[in-house]
C-alpha cells in the first residue's frame, strides 16, 4: 500500500495546526510583496555575489535571469497547488498528498537544505558584514581566527553563531517578525541596495564589463546555479496563504513581482558594483558591497550605512528561515515520521523550544565551521530537488484529483511544470560534481532514516494498518 495522505485529510488536520485556525485575512498586495522581498533578499546579493561574479564574470547578469525563469516556472506549481490543499505547510506537504511518504520524507529531509543550513550560509554572510560594520565605527574588526571557518583563514566562526543564537532566543520567546516589521525590513533592504546603485554608478567604467562571459556558457551556468541561492525564499509567500486577501489573485501576483523586483535589484546590482570594481577584484572580496561604496566614496561612511543596512537585512532572513525550519519539523513530527520532540510545545511560551534549540544547535555547527560556498551550494541543490518535486507533484495531482477544485492553473499545463523541472535539473548540473556527491550521501543518509525511523512510526502507515484511511494504489 502507498501512504498518501488525501488532500482533504491535510486541509481537516490544518485545523489542528498550531497558527492554522483563526487566521484574519490581513494581508493585501503590498504587504505580501514586502514580506516576500523579506524572505528572498540577503546573504544571496549581499555577500554570494562574488561567488556568482567569480564562476560567470559580467555575464552574471543572466545567470540571475536564468535562476529567476526557473523560480517563475516553480512558482506556477506552488501557486496551484497551495490553491488546490490549502494548508500552511510547505512542499513536504504537497510531496504527502501526491507522491507519498517516502517521497514526502526526502523533501523534508532536502527542506533541511533549504531552511536549516540555508541559515548556516545566511548567518556566516551576516558575520563579514557585522565585521564591516565594526570596521566603519570603531576601526577595528574581529580577528579572522573567530570569525571565519577553517578552510577560509579561520578556527571558528563566532558571529554566525551568534546571529543564530540570537534568532533562536527570540522565536522561543514567541517573537517572530510581524508583518509590519517584514515590511521596514524590505524597504530598507530595498533602499540600501539603490543607495549602493546611486553610488557605484558614479564610479562606472564599461570596460570593466568586457570581456562579457568570461568564462563561457559552462560559466554562466554555475553562476546561475550560484545566483539561485539569492532567490531562495520566494515560496516563503504561499505559507501565508491563510493570512492573505483574495489568495487567488494576489499570491501568484505577488510571487512574480517579487521574483521582478528581485532580478532587476540583482542585475543593477552586479552591473553597478562590477563597472565600479573590476569582475576579478569583485570575486575575491568579502562584504564586497561596502567595499566598493568605501572606495568610490574615499571615507568608511558609506559602506558603513551599506554594512548597517546589510547587518539588519540579513538578521531578518535568518529569524525567518529559523521560524520556516523549526515550522517543518513541526508537521513532520505530528506525522511521526521523525521523534515526538519537535512537536512538543511549552506551555509556558506556546512556541516549540525543544524543537528551536536543537534545530539551532544542528545548524550552528556547520555555521560555525563550514566554508560559505559549501553551505551556499548545498542550501541550492537540496532547494532545487525540493522545486523539482513540486513541479512533478502539480503534474500528480491533476491526474490523481483532476476534480479537485482549484482556484490557481497553472497555465500551459503540462509545458510549464516541466520546463520547471528541466531548468532545476539544469541548474542542478551546474552546482557541480562536489556537490552532487554530498547531496547523494546526504539523500542516501535521509532514506536510511525513513527506511529505519520514519516508515516505522509513520502515523498515516499506522492508520492505515488499522484500516482507518488510506488508499491502495
Ligand atoms: N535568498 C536568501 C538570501 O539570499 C536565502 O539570503
Amino acid at each position: 500500500m502507498r501512504r498518501i495522505k488525501s488532500p482533504d485529510l491535510l486541509v481537516a488536520e490544518s485545523g489542528a495546526d498550531l497558527e492554522g485556525h483563526g487566521l484574519r485575512r490581513t494581508m493585501g498586495l503590498f504587504q505580501l510583496v514586502c514580506f516576500g522581498v523579506g524572505a528572498i533578499v540577503g546573504t544571496g546579493i549581499f555577500v554570494g555575489l562574488s561567488d556568482s561574479v567569480a564562476e560567470a564574470g559580467p555575464a552574471v547578469v543572466v545567470s540571475f535571469v536564468l535562476a529567476a525563469i526557473t523560480c517563475v516556472f516553480t512558482a506556477f506549481s506552488f501557486a496551484e497547488l497551495g490553491s488546490a490543499i490549502p494548508v500552511s505547510g510547505s512542499s513536504y506537504s504537497f510531496a504527502y498528498a501526491t507522491l507519498g511518504e517516502r517521497i514526502a520524507f526526502l523533501t523534508g529531509w532536502c527542506l533541511l537544505l533549504e531552511y536549516g543550513i540555508s541559515v548556516s550560509a545566511v548567518a556566516v554572510g551576516w558575520g563579514q558584514y557585522l565585521n564591516e560594520l565594526l570596521d566603519g565605527l570603531i576601526g577595528r574588526q574581529l580577528p579572522a581566527a573567530l570569525s571565519n571557518p577553517p578552510g577560509d583563514g579561520g578556527v571558528v566562526n563566532i558571529p554566525a553563531v551568534v546571529v543564530m543564537l540570537l534568532a533562536a532566543l527570540l522565536l522561543v520567546r514567541g517573537v517572530r517578525e510581524s508583518a509590519r516589521a517584514t515590511a521596514v525590513m524590505a524597504v530598507v533592504k530595498i533602499a540600501v541596495l539603490i543607495l549602493f546603485c546611486a553610488i557605484a554608478f558614479t564610479a562606472f567604467s564599461s570596460e570593466n564589463l568586457s570581456p562579457f562571459a568570461a568564462h563561457g556558457l559552462m560559466g554562466v551556468t554555475s553562476g546561475a546555479s550560484v545566483a539561485f541561492f539569492s532567490y531562495i525564499g520566494f515560496d516563503a509567500i504561499t505559507t501565508a496563504g491563510e493570512e492573505v486577501k483574495n489568495p487567488r489573485r494576489n499570491i501568484p501576483l505577488a510571487i512574480m513581482i517579487c521574483i521582478g523586483v528581485a532580478t532587476l535589484l540583482y542585475c543593477l546590482v552586479a552591473i553597478a558594483a562590477i563597472g565600479a570594481m573590476s569582475a576579478a577584484d569583485v570575486a575575491s572580496r568579502p562584504a564586497v558591497l561596502s567595499l566598493i561604496v568605501d572606495n568610490v566614496t574615499g571615507s568608511t561612511l558609506g559602506g558603513g550605512i551599506i554594512a548597517f543596512g546589510a547587518v539588519v537585512a540579513i538578521a531578518s532572513v535568518v529569524l525567518a528561515v529559523l521560524y520556516g525550519q523549526t515550522r517543518i519539523l513541526m508537521s513532520m513530527s505530528r506525522d511521526g515520521l521523525i521523534p515526538r520532540i519537535f512537536e512538543r510545545i511549552s506551555p509556558k511560551t506556546s512556541t516549540p523550544v525543544a524543537n528551536t534549540w536543537i534545530a539551532t544547535a544542528v545548524f550552528a555547527v556547520p555555521a560555525a565551521v563550514v566554508p560559505l560556498d559549501v553551505v551556499m551550494n548545498l542550501t541550492t541543490i537540496g532547494t532545487l530537488a525540493v522545486m523539482a518535486v513540486v513541479n512533478i507533484a502539480v503534474i500528480a495531482l491533476r491526474r490523481r484529483n483532476p476534480d479537485l477544485q482549484r482556484s490557481f492553473r497553472v497555465p500551459l499545463f503540462p509545458a510549464l511544470p516541466v520546463l520547471g523541472v528541466l531548468f532545476c535539473l539544469y541548474l542542478i548540473y551546474g552546482t557541480g560534481w562536489r556537490t552532487w556527491l554530498q547531496f547523494g550521501a546526504f539523500l542516501l543518509v535521509g532514506s536510511l532514516v525513513y527506511a529505519l525511523y520514519g516508515r516505522r512510526h509513520s502515523r498515516l502507515g499506522a492508520a492505515q494498518d488499522r484500516g482507518a484511511v488510506g488508499e491502495r494504489t
